[in-house]
C-alpha cells in the first residue's frame, strides 16, 4: 500500500512551518534538509515523468524537449522547488500568462503538483521504484484505472492537444476507447497501433491491471 500524499507531506509541513516561522522575512522560505526515512519519497519514473511527458511533452508544446530526466533538469533546481522553472510553471497564476500547461489546457492536479514540489525537494534524482506494491487481482475504475490515465494520458487526451480527438477524462470515454478506438492494441503497441503512451510502454503491472478491468466487463466501481 502506498502512503496517500497527503500523509507523505506532513513531516514536510511541520518542518517546513517552524522554518516559515523562523526565517519570515526571507525571501524564499529555506525547505529543510531530507531527513531520510521520515517519509517514503516520490517516485520520478512513475510519479513526475510520466505527468511531465503527457502534459509538457506533446506537440505544439515542448515535444522532445521535456521526455528524459536530463531534459526535464535543465528546468529543476534540486532543493529548491520555488527556483525551478518546472515548478514555477506549473504553479504560475493564469495572469501571469506563462501557465503551464497552456490555459486552454486543463491544469496539473494538485496531488500531481505536490508530487512534483516534493520530488524536487527531495533532490530531484532520478528514482525508479521497481518492486514497489502493484495490485492487479483488486482492480476498481476509480481507485487503479482513472488514476492511471490522468497520470499516462489524460495531459494529451483531453481535448489540448491537435493530434487527437480522442478523450479520455471520464469512464465513459474510457470505456468507449476501449470498445471502439483499440486502446488496448495501443497500449501494447500491436496489431499496427501506435504505442499509447507515446513516449514510453506502461508497466506490466498497469498493463496487468488494464486487462483484469476489461476482463472483468469494464465495471464502473
Ligand atoms: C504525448 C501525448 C499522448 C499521450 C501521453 C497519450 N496519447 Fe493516445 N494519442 C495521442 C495522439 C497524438 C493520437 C493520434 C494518433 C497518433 O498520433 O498515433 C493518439 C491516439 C490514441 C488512440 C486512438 C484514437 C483514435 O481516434 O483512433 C487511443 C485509443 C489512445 N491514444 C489511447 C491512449 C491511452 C490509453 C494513453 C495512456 C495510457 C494515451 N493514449 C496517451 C497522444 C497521446
Amino acid at each position: 500500500m502506498k502512503t496517500p500524499l497527503t500523509l507523505r507531506l506532513l513531516p514536510f509541513l511541520g518542518i517546513v512551518a517552524l522554518v516559515i516561522f523562523f526565517s519570515s522575512c526571507k525571501h524564499e522560505a529555506m525547505l529543510p534538509p531530507i531527513i531520510p526515512g521520515v517519509s517514503d519519497s516520490i517516485c520520478f519514473e512513475t510519479e513526475v515523468l510520466p505527468v511531465i511527458q503527457s502534459n509538457c511533452a506533446k506537440s505544439g508544446c515542448h515535444e522532445n524537449r521535456m521526455s528524459t530526466y536530463s531534459q526535464i533538469m535543465r528546468d529543476v533546481t534540486p532543493g529548491k522547488p520555488n527556483s525551478s522553472k518546472l515548478y514555477q510553471v506549473i504553479t504560475a497564476n493564469q495572469s501571469l500568462g506563462n501557465l503551464m500547461p497552456p490555459s486552454s489546457n486543463q491544469p496539473l492536479t494538485n496531488d500531481q503538483i505536490t508530487a512534483i514540489q516534493l520530488w524536487i525537494m527531495e533532490g530531484a534524482n532520478p528514482t525508479t521504484c521497481s518492486g514497489g506494491a502493484c495490485d492487479s487481482i483488486n482492480v476498481t475504475f476509480s481507485k487503479t484505472i482513472m488514476p492511471m490515465v490522468i497520470t499516462y494520458c489524460k495531459g494529451c487526451h483531453d481535448g489540448s492537444n491537435s493530434s487527437t480527438t480522442l478523450l479520455l477524462t471520464t469512464y465513459d470515454q474510457v470505456v468507449a476507447a476501449q470498445q471502439n478506438k483499440h486502446m488496448m492494441d495501443h497500449v501494447l503497441n500491436q496489431n499496427g497501433y501506435s504505442q499509447m503512451p507515446k513516449s514510453a510502454k506502461l508497466s506490466d503491472c498497469n498493463i496487468a491491471q488494464l486487462n483484469k478491468w476489461i476482463s472483468n466487463g469494464l465495471p464502473n466501481n
